[in-house]
């Protein structure tokens, strides 16, 4: 069986499906590795590095397994041969003609982010990977932006008092951004609205901001969030806008699957905000959870510095890429056995994680957002 990695197109995108690390591994587990040449450039990892690992340069496309980071083009769609096996990041419930076009090509698909979050399937897990480059780059980002200190300093020059950061959703990138922004001194305070968080931000030693916004929780399925309702909605923006006043620096990361990012930080929670604060929106991408937000920019706005990065993995693909390449490794030995591909469509995760199968959409959330787009 052989796996090929393409070289990612996307603009910015320099993280690479597979490091000669893990091919190595797989190599020696049997399989071939076909590597397009440039691939691994954005991360550092040479052509000669996979030659060394065991991988052959060649078409990217080629593979009976087709490993990928960033959801395909529809030029790429059409490099990938009938009854190919693609795995990657597909956007499977808001990247609907893409989905479509999988199906139509005849391509079995695997989306990294349907891969069910179960413990056996932690280690496949590239949501959290990759949220995990996310959530420790807005910190530093923050910082870097933020024209005060993060730490309490006690000089001869007098006393600085440490920032105030206040991080929106604590799943896994609000979490490391919580345990990063801590690590360099500020004081930290979290809110999400799955009440289970609150131990696990308080272990990191931030406070859990209470707000009375009538909520038990709002845990649905999985573990996600549910979306609030209007009302709840509406509540918890003019509760948190007075709360935002009091931050020199916000860290907004809440979102909801498949579906726009909650609107948290309203125009009038910016202008609460002391001159020369800092918010950075990780959510820019789903729409934003601030409303002065400009998916990829950063702008100044009431006098406060907006950052909406897109794709903060990428800014990061050295480590961002070996995460990744050690859950599509994880996710290749539930699919392969004695270096034969075999897919069980029995086991959960194969089950879960397939997007596209012999011409038809499987998955039920894709195909009702492909029905719902058609
Ligand atoms: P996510 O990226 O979907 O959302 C980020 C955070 O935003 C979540 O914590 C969510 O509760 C929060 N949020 C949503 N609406 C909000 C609102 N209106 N106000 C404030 N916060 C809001 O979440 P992520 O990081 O993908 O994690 C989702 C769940 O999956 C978590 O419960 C996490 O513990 C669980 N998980 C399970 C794993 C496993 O067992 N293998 C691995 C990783 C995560």
């Amino acid at each position: 069986m052989n796996v090929s990695v393409p070289k990612e197109v996307a603009a910015g995108e320099r993280r690479v499906a597979l490091v000669p690390e893990v091919v190595e591994r797989l190599v020696q587990n049997g399989l071939q590795a076909t590597i397009e040449p440039g691939a691994g450039e954005g991360a550092h990892h040479p052509d000669a590095a996979y030659e060394q690992a065991g991988a052959s340069t060649g078409d990217g496309f080629s593979g009976d397994v087709v490993a990928k980071v960033a959801p395909p083009t529809s030029e790429e769609i059409g490099r990938l041969a009938k009854g190919s096996v693609l795995i990657g990041f597909l956007q499977p419930l808001t990247a609907s003609d893409t989905v479509r076009a999988l199906a139509e090509r005849g391509v079995t698909s695997f989306a990294m982010e349907a891969i069910p979050r179960i413990t056996r399937a932690q280690s496949m897990d590239a949501l959290s990977s990759q949220a995990t480059v996310s959530g420790y780059r807005a910190a530093l980002i923050v910082a870097q932006e933020l024209p005060r200190f993060f730490p309490m300093l006690t000089t001869a020059a007098g006393t600085i008092r440490p920032a105030k950061v206040l991080v929106l959703g604590a799943g896994v990138a609000g979490l490391q951004a919580i345990a990063t922004a801590r690590r360099l001194g500020a004081v930290v305070q979290a809110f999400d609205v799955r009440s289970a968080v609150k131990e696990q931000i308080e272990s990191l030693g931030a406070r859990f901001l209470e707000l009375d916004m009538g909520l038990e929780d709002a845990e649905a399925a999985g573990g996600y969030a549910r979306q609030l309702t209007d009302e709840e909605q509406q509540r918890q923006r003019e509760l948190l806008a007075e709360e935002i006043g009091k931050m020199d620096a916000v860290i907004s990361t809440a979102a909801v699957p498949g579906r726009r990012a909650p609107l948290l930080v309203t125009e009038q929670a910016v202008k609460n905000m002391s001159p020369g604060s800092v918010i950075i929106d990780l959510a820019a991408e789903t729409g934003g959870n601030c409303e002065l937000t400009e998916p990829g920019q950063t702008v100044v706005k009431e006098d406060v510095t907006i950052a909406g990065p897109l794709n903060l993995p990428a800014t990061m693909p050295d480590h961002a890429s070996s995460l990744y390449s050690r859950n599509i490794q994880s996710l290749l030995e539930v699919m392969v056995n004695e270096g034969e591909l075999s897919l069980d469509f029995e086991d959960e995760v194969i089950a879960g994680a397939c997007i596209t199968r012999d011409g038809q959409i499987v998955h039920e959330g894709a195909r009702n957002a492909a029905e719902v787009t058609a």
